[in-house]
């Protein structure tokens, strides 16, 4: 394959470009600095390729609760970002896919959420990662919206990815007990990512880890258990406590309906893809353990 992927700097585009790269397909890479996906005259300018097969986009502005007090800004990036994208990809004949959000959810369903459930964002983050979904979609047929979650592994700079090195920096980690969602392991996302945009089928799907979901608590205490640190380090609390700037939905956990049904297996576990997290990131300090 030719594939083009955006925000390549990020926790998925970095797992992203190395899948792609070692599966022999020509990847171009373009990061922040490289292409800012806001800017349509820029975008058009790289997405040119006949040849190319598909553009993944892993670039967005993820700071949930900076969303909240720069609304522009989230609506730049995260909505008319993907439109731009997909406008090109139009012209150039290439598909595209985009990562979108758990965060489209309320949260009020019991469950896992599926593609039947209607998408009712409580924060400006999740409004407008949906619009980014729509958009693209509006702009051009071949799109692939790609909704995920709790997405964790190496470079990551959110709470999931860097439990065990903050612990092992001494920190004592608040971690919220009674929000759930379904871990994803960024590698196998990646790998999922690419056999979407090999296999072309347009629409939305989600993609996680296999498994019930977690919420921070069980995810933390199982990430510490695997690194041989001291579950005491965490203190659990309530979501609401933190008073955070963006509302989340309390359970986003999800299940995809299509996967399956065009033939792709379940993703590994999130016990799994955290295990090899571990193993991976950490081999110095649990060597030093046995
Ligand atoms: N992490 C999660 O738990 C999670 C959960 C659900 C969905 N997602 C979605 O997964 C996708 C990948 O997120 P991630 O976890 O990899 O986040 P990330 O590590 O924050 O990566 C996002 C990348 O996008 C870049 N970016 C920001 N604004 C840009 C712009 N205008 N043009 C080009 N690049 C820009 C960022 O660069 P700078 O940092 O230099 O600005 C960053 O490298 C996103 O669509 C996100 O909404 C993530």
């Amino acid at each position: 394959m030719k594939v083009l992927i955006t925000g390549a700097g990020g926790l998925v585009g970095r797992a992203l470009v190395e899948h792609c790269s070692a599966s022999g397909d020509k990847v171009k890479a373009y990061d922040h600095a490289a292409l800012d996906i806001t800017n349509a005259d820029a975008v058009e300018s790289v997405i040119v390729d006949p040849a190319l097969n598909a553009v993944i986009n892993c670039a967005a502005w993820t700071d949930v609760d900076g969303c909240e007090s720069n609304r522009e800004k989230a609506r730049d990036v995260n909505a008319v970002g993907p439109a731009n994208l997909a406008r090109a990809c139009r012209k150039a004949g290439a598909a595209f896919i985009t990562i979108s959000t758990d965060y489209v959810f309320s949260g009020f369903k019991e469950g896992f959420y599926t593609q039947r459930d209607q998408p009712a964002p409580l924060s400006t983050y999740g409004y407008f990662k949906l619009e980014g979904e729509r958009n693209a979609q509006q702009e051009h047929a071949r799109t692939i919206v790609v909704r995920s979650g709790y997405i964790f592994g190496p470079g990551g700079k959110n709470f999931l990815s860097n439990v065990v090195s903050r612990v092992e920096r001494g920190e004592k980690l608040k971690a919220i007990g009674d929000y759930w969602g379904t871990p994803t392991y960024a590698r196998d996302l990646a790998m999922r990512l690419r056999e979407l945009a090999v296999l072309d089928l347009p629409g939305i799907y989600h993609v996680v880890s296999a498994g019930d979901g977690a919420s921070f608590e069980t995810f933390s205490m199982e990430a510490l258990r695997l690194a041989g640190l001291d579950p005491d380090a965490i203190e659990v609390v309530s979501g609401d406590s933190l008073k955070r700037p963006a509302p989340r939905p309390r359970n986003s956990r999800m299940k995809c309906l299509l996967s399956e049904a065009i033939g792709l297996a379940p993703l590994p576990s999130w016990q799994e893809g955290l295990a090899h997290f571990i193993a991976t990131q950490y081999s110095d300090r649990l060597q030093r353990s046995v």
